[in-house]
């Protein structure tokens, strides 16, 4: 089935905003946007054999603008916190733009989630969206270029495959910050979705900052213990500095010390509509958000969205790993090929 195309709305520049439609036999339809390569919309079949919305987002181009959350956008090309918006590479020290503190969150207010992609190719069950990031951009070396592949296969498995390119050696730690709620996104608090994770170790962060001290801790034996399965809620509100540094879970998980195989990492699970999320990386970790910084405000189709309404996998280089001693670096060399692959299934059960 060819890939539909409608119109969404007008980027603030005037240019259109479209909305891609893949779709597989079972009738499961991921919606994409070229604005941030966004992930509009993941509809499923619940156990009760209604569709579902598993992720979160916006009815209007205008409110993905305004909305601070980064709804299911690509984020690049450096996806979570560098320390002070600053680092050194080959000797040279790049001042980065300011959005979280003193750190460069995200990219900086004009990170690839706010740029148009182009739509370079498409094919029945995948689309390719591409983009440039110039020469300095947000603080960042060298002409930068983008795609990332979106498949829908028959498996339900939405695959994220990126790939990209620069002129200058440049930071690239490139992933998507999709809002998950199993329970549809109109459903409220994921509290109660049940959540394993492969992840034996996580790395601890500075008081206030999100940063992690470059220490590798185990999970054993605390609050971040998620290899035994648990609800989202089960420990959150525990009198747990690490929780009350960043408000709940917003932490780096390891899957692995450098880029390499690729692993199972997570599976969540909703026991009321009985979808089953498990993710898939090559990369060396995954950001676990869990929403703490929501606030209320209308999502899609009028659903009110709050605190901890959504949470996300967001596969990475460990936050501020350009300036880290022994976390591996998110370091794309000029004229070789930066590529990854992050896998979200979906059943039923
Ligand atoms: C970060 C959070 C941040 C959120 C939205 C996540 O990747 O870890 O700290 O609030 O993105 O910006």
């Amino acid at each position: 089935m060819a890939v539909r195309k409608e119109l969404f709305g007008k980027s603030r520049d005037g240019k259109e905003i479209m909305l891609y439609t893949l779709r597989n036999s079972m009738g499961t339809e991921v919606k994409i946007m070229n604005l941030g390569a966004t992930i509009v919309s993941v509809l499923f079949q619940d156990k009760n054999e209604c569709f579902r919305d598993v992720v979160l987002g916006y009815d209007t181009v205008e409110d993905y603008y305004n909305g601070g959350c980064y709804y299911g956008a690509l984020i690049g090309r450096s996806g979570n916190r560098i320390d002070k918006a600053k680092f050194s590479l080959n000797g040279k020290t790049y001042s980065l733009a300011v959005n979280d503190n003193e750190n460069n969150l995200h990219s900086g207010p004009n990170g690839l989630d706010k740029r148009i992609f182009e739509l370079t190719k498409e094919c029945d069950d995948r689309i390719t969206l591409t983009v440039q990031d110039k020469d300095l951009e947000q603080g960042y070396p060298g002409n930068f270029c983008c795609s990332v592949t979106y498949i829908l296969n028959e498996e339900n498995e939405l695959k994220l495959h990126y790939e990209a390119e620069c002129d200058q050696d440049t930071v690239c730690n490139l992933t998507n910050h999709t809002y998950f709620n199993l329970g549809g996104q109109e459903s409220g608090s994921i509290l109660n979705t049940q959540l394993w994770l492969a992840a034996k170790e996580y790395t601890p962060v500075i008081d206030g900052q999100a940063i992690p001290t470059g220490e590798y801790a185990p999970v054993a034996g605390t609050v971040f213990d998620f290899t035994q399965p648990k609800t989202i809620g089960r420990d959150i509100e525990a009198d747990e500095p690490q929780l009350k540094y960043v408000g709940g879970y917003d932490h780096n998980f390891v899957i692995q010390r450098e880029q390499g195989i690729d692993q199972r990492f997570a599976e969540a699970y909703n026991p009321e509509t009985g979808i089953c999320l498990e993710a898939f990386t090559d990369l060396p970790g995954f950001q676990f958000y869990s929403g703490n910084f929501m606030k209320d405000e209308k999502g899609k189709k009028g659903a009110q969205y709050t605190k901890r309404c959504g949470f996300c996998l967001e596969t990475q280089f460990y936050p501020n790993s350009i300036n880290q001693e022994g976390f591996a670096k998110p370091i794309l060399k000029a004229g070789s090929k930066f590529a990854s692959t992050t896998t979200y299934r979906f059943t039923v059960r």
